[in-house]
């Protein structure tokens, strides 16, 4: 185990292993003593640790260099791993049942005996809980035996990696393991939705559109309510590109590259990348942050954007693309 303290270890960056049965279960051995694994799930990839341990969970902030206000979402095998962790109400078995293992993260009433870290819960009352749709994810929490804490594997305020590649890019040099499972079929994060008042609430867009979770709760609201602040990590902004970003672009400026979306892409821009030139928006999230990641280069002066249609999981590019566009500096990158 390199990493000890309370802090990261940066010592040789580790490079992505392919998830064999042996690295399966060193990585489950990594976590139960304390140590940071990249792992894959159906979103993005997550930097995994111990969700019961103090010190382990500090461990993902300081090396995401990410503020203790804003808590991880602790990830569990099945939906009694997590009735074990919160509350559930009605609400809850029905959404468990419908969406996991998938992209729906639930934040609901902490138990009273929840062993998870107050650290990670960032000292909250509730706790968010996910069953993540990844084979290999789901063998190595059972394999772990406890619930592990996992913000997306990027350093914050970065955008969310999709690759193992794009992990060992951003932490290679600050973490003990990334498994590889290759790219993210989903490519967004997950929904993360409020169960704990009343009031259903999606507090992020995300892989489960806002419209199917209306299929069975009925009209939500979204966002924070007026003047509170409900998910810590949605405040700021996010998901930056090193290059400015250009909303709702239609034709070139000087310079830059273009986030194409549909079929009829404007000309004259020195480079090209279309989300999903049939218009599809489950291929545009899963494309989203790796063509980020790919258009943001030296030299150019910034990536112009498409518009992309506010429903299904547009909803959830949208939201990424508008915090990628945000002001720096005066905002906070936090996640
Ligand atoms: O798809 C995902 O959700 C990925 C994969 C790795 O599972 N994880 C992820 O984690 O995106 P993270 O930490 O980057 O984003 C979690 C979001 C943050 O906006 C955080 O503020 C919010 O969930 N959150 C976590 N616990 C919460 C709570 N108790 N109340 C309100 N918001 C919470
Ligand atoms: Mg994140």
């Amino acid at each position: 185990m390199r990493a000890t303290g309370p802090g990261y270890c940066a010592a040789m960056p580790v490079q992505p292993l392919a998830p064999t049965p042996d690295a399966l279960a060193r990585a489950a051995e990594t976590l139960r003593s304390g140590g940071l694994v990249a792992f894959p799930t159906e979103t993005v990839y997550g930097l995994g640790a111990d969700a019961t341990d103090d010190r382990a969970v500090a461990k993902i902030f300081a090396a995401k260099g990410r503020p203790h206000f804003n808590p991880l979402i602790a990830h569990v095998p099945d939906a009694d791993a997590a009735a074990r962790l919160v509350r559930f109400d009605a609400r809850a078995e029905r959404l468990a049942a419908r969406f996991w293992p998938g992209p729906l993260t639930m934040v609901l009433p902490r138990r009273d005996d929840c062993p998870v870290s107050l650290l990670a819960g960032a000292g909250l009352s509730t706790l968010a809980v996910r069953v993540p749709a990844h084979p290999l994810a789901l063998d190595l929490l059972r394999a772990a035996g406890r619930p592990v804490a996992a913000p997306s594997a990027n350093r914050s305020g970065r955008v969310s990696p999709t690759t193992a590649q794009h992990v060992e890019a951003d932490l290679g040099d600050r973490i003990d393991m990334i498994l590889d499972g290759g790219a993210c079929v989903v490519g967004v994060e997950s929904t993360v939705l409020d169960l704990s008042g009343p009031q259903a609430r999606v507090l992020r867009q995300g892989g489960v559109a806002q419209e199917t979770l209306e299929e069975v709760l009925g009209p939500l609201a979204s966002g924070g309510a007026p003047g509170v602040i409900t998910a810590p990590g949605m405040l700021e902004s996010h998901y930056a590109p090193d290059l400015p970003l250009r909303l709702n672009a239609t034709a070139a400026r000087n310079n830059e590259a273009l986030l194409a979306f549909g079929p009829e892409e404007p000309e004259g821009f020195v480079e090209t990348l279309n989300l999903s030139s049939s218009g599809n928006l489950a291929e545009a999230a899963a494309n989203v942050f790796s063509y980020l990641r790919r258009l943001d280069r030296i030299g150019l002066d910034g990536i112009a954007v498409m518009t992309i249609p506010e429903r299904g999981l547009g909803r959830a590019i949208n939201d990424r693309l508008r915090r990628a566009a945000a002001p720096r500096g005066q905002a906070r990158s936090v996640a």
